[in-house]
């Protein structure tokens, strides 16, 4: 599969470097620059027992590239998972404006894209109640259109542990409920 990935964090990095071993054609997103050069440069931009390996012998393949550019994801892949970061604010809630700007970004240049078969955007990040409402609000604004034809939306929330993140890789089942659509994909390849 092409597969996008915003967020080249703890949680995008694995993420990233785990699916291109898997074999899909991964791009990752990330508004810093110097995460972006690393992924192009093959190298891992967080240190995770054997994630740099991954990385190299994808760079070498080919199937691991990163942009800054939402426009060039949209037209890459037909999924995105919002692995950006979800930092707590000073009174201990969770500041979430940059998953919900994401999906604002995405539904721009989804609208600005060819229609092609509905885009799956799988928000990673940790949120809270709430947080899937206002990204479903800013993708249906930004395409305007109504979840289905251009965009579909869930959550499968990231449950990584630092230091042993490759090994947990792949879970038995994984359940991806939405407000509007729902799926259960199958076990992936052992680790
Ligand atoms: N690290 C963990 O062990 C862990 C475990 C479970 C859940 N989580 C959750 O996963 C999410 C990501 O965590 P992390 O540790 O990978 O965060 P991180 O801070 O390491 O990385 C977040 C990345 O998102 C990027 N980013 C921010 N805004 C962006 C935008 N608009 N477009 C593209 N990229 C953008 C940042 O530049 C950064 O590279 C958080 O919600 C966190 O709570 C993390």
């Amino acid at each position: 599969m092409k597969v996008n990935i915003f967020g080249l964090g703890y949680v995008g990095s694995v993420m990233a470097g785990c699916l291109a071993k898997a074999g899909h054609q991964v791009l990752g997103v990330d508004v810093q620059t110097e995460r972006v050069d690393q992924v192009n440069r093959g190298e891992s931009p967080v240190a995770e027992p054997g994630l740099a390996e991954y990385f190299a012998e994808a760079h070498a393949a080919g199937t691991l590239k990163a942009t800054r550019d939402v426009s060039q994801a949209m037209a890459h892949g037909s999924i995105s998972f919002l692995c950006v970061g979800t930092p707590s604010k000073a009174d201990g809630s969770l500041d979430t404006s940059a998953v919900e700007n994401v999906c604002e970004e995405i539904g721009l240049a989804l609208a600005e894209s060819p229609a092609k078969e509905p885009h799956t955007v799988v928000i990673r990040s940790t949120v809270m109640p709430g947080t899937l409402k206002r990204c479903e609000d800013k993708l249906r604004k930004a395409t305007e259109t109504e979840p289905g034809p251009r965009f579909r939306l869930l959550i499968n929330p990231e449950f990584l542990r630092e230091g042993s993140a490759k090994a947990r890789r792949w879970p038995t089942s994984t359940s991806l409920p939405s407000p509007s659509w729902a799926a259960m994909i199958p076990p992936g390849p052992p680790p």
